[in-house]
């Protein structure tokens, strides 16, 4: 398969869906205005200083909010907020938050409370790379539960079987 080839971009998605992800929503203020988007594409990058990355396709209604404001937060959703996964996945493009519990964190960003994991976050950078744009961003501030996580895998949302390997 050739480099820019249908074929390989094909074989590559096709790929793609043997990885397992965690699911997270980054939930973003702008002029007042909160968005949330659901996405997969999050790591984390240094402990020193505390830095993750999330990857934002550019065409998303959420990416102007994060590039205009800065500043953004993410939720690592547990296994029993598939809905709020979906709901912020393009299924709902007005009043995303209706009826969600929230709890205000760093700038007024909403979090979403039951996630596993919460990280204010703010962009140090970003580097445009294809269709997407990678936002680094230094956490200002974490906190997390105990908790069963939200998975993906092969295209459907799952939970994880978190037997330790003997
Ligand atoms: C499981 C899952 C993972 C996703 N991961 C990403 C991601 O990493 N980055 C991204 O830009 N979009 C991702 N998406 C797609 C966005 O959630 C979707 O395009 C959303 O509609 C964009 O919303 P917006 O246009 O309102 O900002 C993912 C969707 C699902 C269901």
């Amino acid at each position: 398969m050739k480099r820019g080839t249908p074929a390989l971009a094909e074989e590559t998605r096709a790929a793609l869906r043997c990885v397992p992800t965690g699911v997270a929503v980054v939930t973003v203020v702008r002029e007042g205005e909160a968005r949330g988007i659901t996405i997969n594409a999050f790591t984390s990058v240094s402990l020193e200083p505390p830095t993750l990355l999330v990857c934002i396709n550019r065409q998303a209604r959420s990416y102007l909010y994060i590039a205009h404001s800065r500043r953004f937060a993410l939720n690592v959703l547990a296994a029993d907020q598939q809905e709020i996964a979906e709901r912020f996945s393009g299924k709902r493009r007005e009043r995303q938050f209706e009826g969600l519990a929230t709890t205000l964190g760093n700038g007024g960003i909403p979090l979403i409370d039951g996630a596993l994991a919460h990280f204010d976050c703010v962009v140090s950078a970003e580097h445009e790379v294809g269709s997407h744009s990678i936002f680094i961003a230094e956490i200002e501030r974490a906190s997390h539960r105990i908790g069963e996580p939200l998975g993906y895998f092969d295209g459907a949302f799952r939970t994880f079987a978190l037997e330790r390997v003997p």
